[in-house]
């Protein structure tokens, strides 16, 4: 009889467990190197200058709530081998270069939330995939943007080719420059259902920070 009403006890409990955390939808979080490690700090907050393209921050499962989701996989954080090399590519640390600690706290903090249905490999190849998937600067490019001559740029005039090709709203972050005072784009953001794979417009939330017009 006790030992039943254990098995049920550890039973729930591995459910409970494995359960991960329900949220309602994914940002996909692609950085801008070039502006994240141009702050306007005499200290460059980057180990090495970045290229100029978009590089993933992060996949993170959310609430349109926007509270902070506390994830409850049980999966710890293991060197994906397979996908390293791409994403060393894809996914560096800008600031501090360590790539394996980035990685894992991405994992730790967000992957987490969406396991299950998402194992940590898929995880990390569904990252991968979507950053080739919708390549910001290509669709930025072909609106006539350039990052080197789009010195001040109406935030609207990013959101539309981005909007009109994606057919959805994207989010746009951006950071103040102490030095220059100037509103520069940091982070595009592209919403997507929880199945990772279709694109949602933004909550608008998730773009607050930006001026009017904006450096990229
Ligand atoms: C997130 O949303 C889901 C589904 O609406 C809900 O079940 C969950 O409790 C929410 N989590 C938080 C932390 O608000
Ligand atoms: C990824 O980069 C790290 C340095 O950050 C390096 O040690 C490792 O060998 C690289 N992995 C691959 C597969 O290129």
């Amino acid at each position: 009889m006790t030992q039943s009403i254990l098995i049920i006890y550890f039973l729930s409990l591995v459910v409970f467990v494995n359960g991960g955390v329900p949220f309602e939808f994914f940002q996909f979080v692609e950085q801008w190197g070039p502006n994240v490690c141009n702050t306007g700090a005499r200290v460059s907050p980057c180990h090495t200058p970045p290229q100029a393209k978009f590089t993933i921050h992060g996949l993170w499962p959310s609430n349109h709530s926007n509270a902070h989701l506390l994830c409850q996989s049980i999966t710890k954080y293991t060197k994906v081998l397979l996908l390293e090399r791409q994403l060393n590519i894809s996914w560096p640390d800008l600031k501090g270069g360590m790539n394996n600690e980035f990685w894992t706290h991405e994992w730790n903090f967000h992957g987490k939330c969406s396991d299950p249905p998402f194992s940590l490999f898929q995880y990390f190849q569904m990252s991968l995939n979507l950053l080739q998937k919708f390549d910001v600067l290509a669709i930025l490019k072909a609106a006539g943007l350039n990052p080197q001559t789009s010195q001040n740029i109406g935030i609207q005039n990013i959101m539309t080719p981005i909007q009109r090709t994606t057919k959805k709203y994207p989010g746009i972050r951006c950071y103040k420059n102490v030095k220059t005072g100037k509103s520069q784009l940091n982070e595009i953001v592209l919403c997507l259902e929880k199945d990772g794979a279709t694109l949602i417009d933004c909550p608008t939330f998730v773009s607050s920070t930006c001026a009017k017009s904006i450096v990229w």
